[in-house]
């Protein structure tokens, strides 16, 4: 998705423009481009189609440098990949870049047309330029002109000005996508994600909804959408000590997987007692309202949902709370019947998913006991909005198909099912029996790390394949809809998830030599029913590759079953996550895609 950089300071910035882009590129985007303040007062502006690396070689032949400048990298909504429709947009003596989409777009592009306004792009954000410079026509003010151009606007944004009547003064606002003020030493940045700026800053004001702030290199005013001057408080950045780079892996999505031991360890890090859950962590009051909850609804986009459908079968078969999961962008537009003393839980990695804030904000007039936020990054929109929070620890996830960021989702979907049952003093049995499952996760984790050689050579046999069907039973079917989700992202085989029981009344059709079938088998109560599926696959010709536990894998020649530790039922399906997650990046080495960025998908879906 679109990523916005800007920055005001004594020096040139276009470096810390750039690298800000080369920290966003993880998020995906078609196209690049820099506007930088020279000091002639004029707006230099270079931009190219393709990757940062195409950019800065357009900068090599046309260098642009300055103290002041924005830069953008573009993920198409409106005209396709090309220089005409990268960011920045100009008008008579501005530049502007933008996430989000102006929905009212249209019907002022036919009224800046009539104004004589010549259109370059078939983007929404050029009609912004426009706007603004229309009104600055009228005021001759910066402010003034920005303010009233974004109270026409209708749709999301977050935005970021510069013009060369005030070559001092940066102007930013946001709306519905995420942007955030970097603090430096007689510095000021902008950017659509921290990591961006974690170059240069660890301190960040985070604006608020209908925010819209000027910075100079050493002021910083904010307003609020009433036009109000607020303050917004410098905040520490968490993971800033957290290192960006690949190390010794080739992938970010490898070295990610491989982190899951230390990203468990960390989300547990001060949450569990001897035998029990500290549920003071979640935040004000949440401990005593907690006991009051009597049903759940949980809203997650992707793999969050996938983490939601799991969280399901605890609540339900542990705590007996009826427990509904959905789709965000779904939810955000049915009619919804809240039943008296519903917890909304909203699950997002990066806290800005369009889809799952919009499903939030939606919620706060259905009558909701309290919401609650499980996301990887503290200071995002959806932590911020929520009432009570529970934090991931994962730590900054690059790679586009999310590993870390789901099982440490998990965890403290489990931590939370535990809190519930502890809360109304139900089964302390349970609740030790949770707690020292959870502990045990990490080095579980690290034991399941070691198949990756013998699944390596059961990911060669995918070479040829199309399609690929995964079988689960319980909460391991959202494992095996979770493991055919990141099959598809990165290899791009056709791969579809079904409860083991539904087979027979569909999909058995597909099942021949050519059909890989992956199932995911751990020895629960389960296992038997799941064993009979598979021999009507067996029957058929079907290729089948089994995750089972050791017992299974002695019982008998299994040779395409690979064998994993054997756990506590509760948190096989975190376990089973981890071979799946082995086999679609072994895949995607054998297909040759590109594993981190795989096309069309974005990172960060900060737009519907
Ligand atoms: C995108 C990402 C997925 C992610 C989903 C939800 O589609 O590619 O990996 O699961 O968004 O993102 P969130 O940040 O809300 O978990």
């Amino acid at each position: 998705m679109c990523g916005i950089v800007g920055a005001i300071a004594q020096r040139n910035i276009t470096p810390i423009l750039l690298e800000g882009l080369r920290r966003l590129e993880y998020r995906g985007y078609d196209s690049a481009g820099v506007a930088v303040m020279t000091a002639a007062r004029q707006i230099q502006r270079v931009r190219a189609t393709g990757k940062v690396a195409e950019l800065e070689e357009a900068l090599r032949t046309d260098p642009a440098t300055g103290a002041m400048g924005i830069a953008h990298t573009r993920w198409a909504t409106h005209g396709k990949p090309a220089e005409r429709n990268a960011h920045p947009h100009v008008s008579d003596g501005l530049a502007i870049v933008h996430n989000g989409i102006i929905e009212n777009h249209s019907a002022l592009r036919s009224r800046l047309s009539d104004m004589g306004y010549m259109f370059t792009s078939e983007t929404d954000t050029e009609v912004v330029a426009h706007l603004i410079a229309a009104h600055y026509r009228q005021s001759g003010s910066v402010l003034t002109a920005f303010r009233a151009a974004l109270k026409e606007l209708h749709g999301a944004y977050a935005l970021a000005l510069v013009h060369e009547d005030e070559p001092d003064t940066l102007y930013c606002a946001r709306m519905g996508s995420p942007l955030v003020i970097g603090v430096g030493c007689e510095e000021h940045y902008l950017a659509s994600d921290p990591l961006a700026l974690l170059q240069v800053t660890d301190r960040f004001r985070y604006l608020e909804e209908g925010d819209h702030a000027q910075l100079t290199c050493d002021g910083c005013s904010i307003w609020d959408a009433r036009d109000q001057i607020v303050e917004r408080p410098v905040q520490q950045y968490e993971h800033a000590a957290l290192s960006m780079d690949k190390g010794e892996y080739r992938h970010y999505m490898l070295k990610e997987i491989f982190e899951q031991p230390q990203a468990i360890a960390d989300t547990l890090t001060g949450t569990l007692g001897d035998n029990h859950v500290l549920t003071a962590i979640l935040g004000p009051d949440a401990e005593s309202r907690l006991a009051d909850v009597r049903h759940i609804h949980i809203v997650a986009c992707g793999t969050s949902f996938h983490a939601g459908l799991v969280a399901r079968y605890w609540i339900e078969s542990q705590v007996g709370l009826p427990c509904q999961v959905e789709v965000a962008s779904e939810y955000r537009y049915r009619t919804v019947v809240v039943p008296d003393n519903t917890l909304l839980i909203t699950i997002s990695q990066s806290g800005e998913t369009a889809d799952t804030l919009a499903a939030l904000r939606f919620a706060r007039n259905e009558g909701y006991l309290a919401t609650l936020a499980i996301c990887n990054v503290a200071g995002s929109s959806l932590v911020r909005e929520a009432d009570w929070r529970l934090l991931t620890h994962a730590g900054p996830e690059i790679g586009v198909a999310s590993t870390k960021a789901f099982t440490t989702q998990l965890v403290a979907l489990l931590w939370l099912t535990t809190a519930l049952l502890q809360v109304r003093g139900k089964a302390p049995e349970q609740v030790a029996r949770n707690v020292s499952a959870l502990r045990s996760l990490p080095g579980v984790i690290g034991e399941a790390l070691t198949l990756e050689p013998a699944i390596t050579r059961l990911a060669e046999r995918f070479a040829n394949k199309h399609h690929a069907l995964f079988l689960g039973r319980g909460p391991h079917y959202p494992i095996a809809m979770e493991g055919a989700l990141k099959l598809k992202e990165i290899s791009y085989i056709h791969a579809e998830a079904y409860a083991a029981g539904e087979l027979k009344h569909g999909p058995l059709a597909l099942v021949d030599e050519d059909m890989p079938v992956v199932s995911v088998a751990p020895s629960d109560s389960l296992l038997e029913k799941l064993k009979s599926n598979l021999e009507e696959v067996r029957a058929r010709g079907g290729q089948l590759i089994t995750f089972a536990c050791e017992s299974i894998k002695q019982d008998g020649d299994q040779p395409d079953t690979i064998a994993l530790p054997q756990v506590d039922e509760v948190i096989s399906p975190v376990l089973y996550t981890i071979p799946l997650q082995l086999l679609s990046y072994h895949v995607a080495l054998v297909k040759g895609t590109d594993v981190d960025k795989p096309r069309n998908l974005a990172k960060s879906v900060t737009v519907e």
